[in-house]
């Protein structure tokens, strides 16, 4: 049981902020880290074509790797994807999700911003999360068409100007009768990567908040306690769209996965 891997998804390089904290909370397996990088962005997909893409991908990894749990670490996807995959396969699928709930019990003003792709954003998960668990809060999502490829750029070493990213997160950053807005949920796997950049253009402090670390212990709950111990081997990322560029491969090896 214990030598199956963990397969951590994204469409693309964002996912290694989860896949970070799966290794901190849980880390005597071995992962595959798999990115769609042939789809990326999946913030602008048509939501069927989408879903269809993302079974279709998990029927082969599933023959291919027999994977013990598979972590979607990509809200775009999370969002739409989570009942069909859990339908059709037979292995736990974790999901990343906008963290409201805990946003909106820890806001002191109430007034909160969700910070994601423009698909999580219309997304009607998205919405009921809201009404489920944040009807005493304001919360503003703001939808962002550019921040992943930025953080992708960001994180293979190209410059990113701050201006940029300003433009992007502006409308995070709300004042309303003398209340401000106090959390911004970072609801995109790409954006923790400029969360350092993100708070020297704040215009006040707010707290940045990444659900990595609670999606590393939901999974945790699906792994038996005990293993014998880690198996052979090594980490492995594998892309859709073949042997990544070399700024690419070099962040890999500093995650410590070999590559496709
Ligand atoms: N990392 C993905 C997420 O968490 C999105 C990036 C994309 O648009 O593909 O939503």
């Amino acid at each position: 049981m214990s030598d199956k891997p963990i397969i951590v998804f994204d469409s693309g390089v964002g996912g290694l902020t989860v896949l970070r904290e799966m290794r901190v909370v849980i880390p005597d397996r071995r992962y595959v880290f798999f990115a769609d990088d042939a789809g990326f962005p999946y913030g602008d997909w048509e939501e069927e074509a989408l879903i269809e893409r993302i079974c279709d991908l998990f029927g082969t990894l599933i023959d291919d790797l027999n994977p013990q749990l598979a972590v979607i670490a990509c809200n775009t996807a999370s969002t739409l994807v989570m009942t069909e995959l859990r339908t059709r396969f037979d292995i736990p699928f974790v999901g990343t999700v906008p963290a409201i709930k805990p946003a909106a019990e820890r806001s002191r003003s109430g007034l909160v911003s969700v910070l994601a792709t423009p698909g999580t954003v219309k997304r009607g998960y998205t919405r009921g999360l809201i009404t489920d668990f944040a009807k005493d809060c304001e919360v503003t999502l703001v939808g962002s068409k550019r921040l992943a490829a930025l953080a992708e750029a960001h994180i293979r070493g190209e410059r990113v100007g701050f201006d940029e990213l300003e433009a992007e997160i502006s409308g995070c950053f709300v004042e309303r009768d003398g209340r401000r807005t106090d959390i911004v949920v970072l609801a995109c796997t790409h954006y923790p990567f400029l969360a350092n950049m993100f708070r020297k253009i704040a215009p006040w402090p707010v707290d940045w908040l990444d659900p990595a670390e609670a999606i590393a212990r939901q999974a945790a709950k699906f792994l038996p306690d005990v293993v014998a111990s880690l198996p052979e081997g090594f980490d492995r990322a594998v892309f859709t769209a073949g042997t990544p560029d070399y700024p690419t491969r070099r962040l890999l090896h500093g995650f410590g996965l070999a590559c496709n």
